[in-house]
């Protein structure tokens, strides 16, 4: 159903990992070698993963996306008890090649379709986006692909959101910021975005400054929110 929060939207902005990628699918294609260690794994590498944004943001050491993707997946294979670097090579190639949630296509295509503009806007670094996308067939779905890189900060920095507003040329309050990630949804709201939190995974709301303006279930519903 329409939502007049989101009826002046130029651009719909996503972000990559566990909103159009999904992350555990790399465990998921490792072809069970982690037996039933595999959830705990992939669950762990996510968090460390994201805690070593944050924690390296506010560091100010920061390092690309590839290499904190790396140290997550280190941690969450050592605290599991693993030890096996061919695994991990092989772990670290299948996150270049996530399988995209089957809600993705269609969405982009019905919002082109609708006149809104459509980009990534993500931690990843610009190797991984490139991947990811191409592996997708996203290419001729998306106007942009931006990556954090260029900032050298991860989300949510207000900086990395700005990027997006920088780079499609429309204001923040016309962007329509899409996101599973509940703390981005909150970041990016927080800085000025008309955020559809997509709770794809029926989580808590964060206890966060910054309201999304919609929550949603899946993509599908993402058109409607917008009158298309
Ligand atoms: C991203 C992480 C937050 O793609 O999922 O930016």
């Amino acid at each position: 159903m329409a939502n007049p929060a989101f009826a002046d939207i130029g651009a719909c902005v996503f972000d990559a990992y566990g909103t159009l990628f999904d992350v555990h699918s790399a465990v998921g294609r490792s072809g069970g070698a982690l037996g039933d260690k595999a959830g705990p794994v992939s669950a762990l590498w996510r968090q460390k993963q994201l805690e070593y944004t944050w924690l390296r943001s506010l560091m100010g050491a920061y390092v690309d996306f590839w290499q904190v993707t790396g140290a997550g997946l280190d941690y969450a294979l050592a605290a599991n008890g693993v030890e096996d670097a061919e695994l991990r090579r092989r772990l670290m190639d299948l996150y270049l090649n996530l399988d995209a949630y089957p809600d993705v296509a269609d969405a982009l295509d019905r919002l082109r379709a609708g006149g809104k503009k459509t980009a990534i806007l993500s931690n990843g670094a610009p190797n991984m986006l490139r991947a990811a996308v191409e592996t997708a067939g996203l290419g001729g779905r998306l106007d942009a692909v931006l990556s954090v890189d260029e900032l050298g900060t991860f989300k949510p920095d207000p900086r990395v959101y700005q990027l997006a507003v920088d780079r499609l040329g429309v204001a923040a309050e016309r962007i329509c910021f899409v996101s599973t990630n509940g703390w981005d949804a909150a970041g990016a709201a927080y800085f000025g975005f008309k955020v559809a939190w997509l709770n794809r995974f029926g989580q808590q709301p964060e206890r966060l400054p910054g309201a999304p303006a919609a929550v949603i279930e899946t993509l599908a519903e993402l058109p409607d929110l917008l009158g298309l």
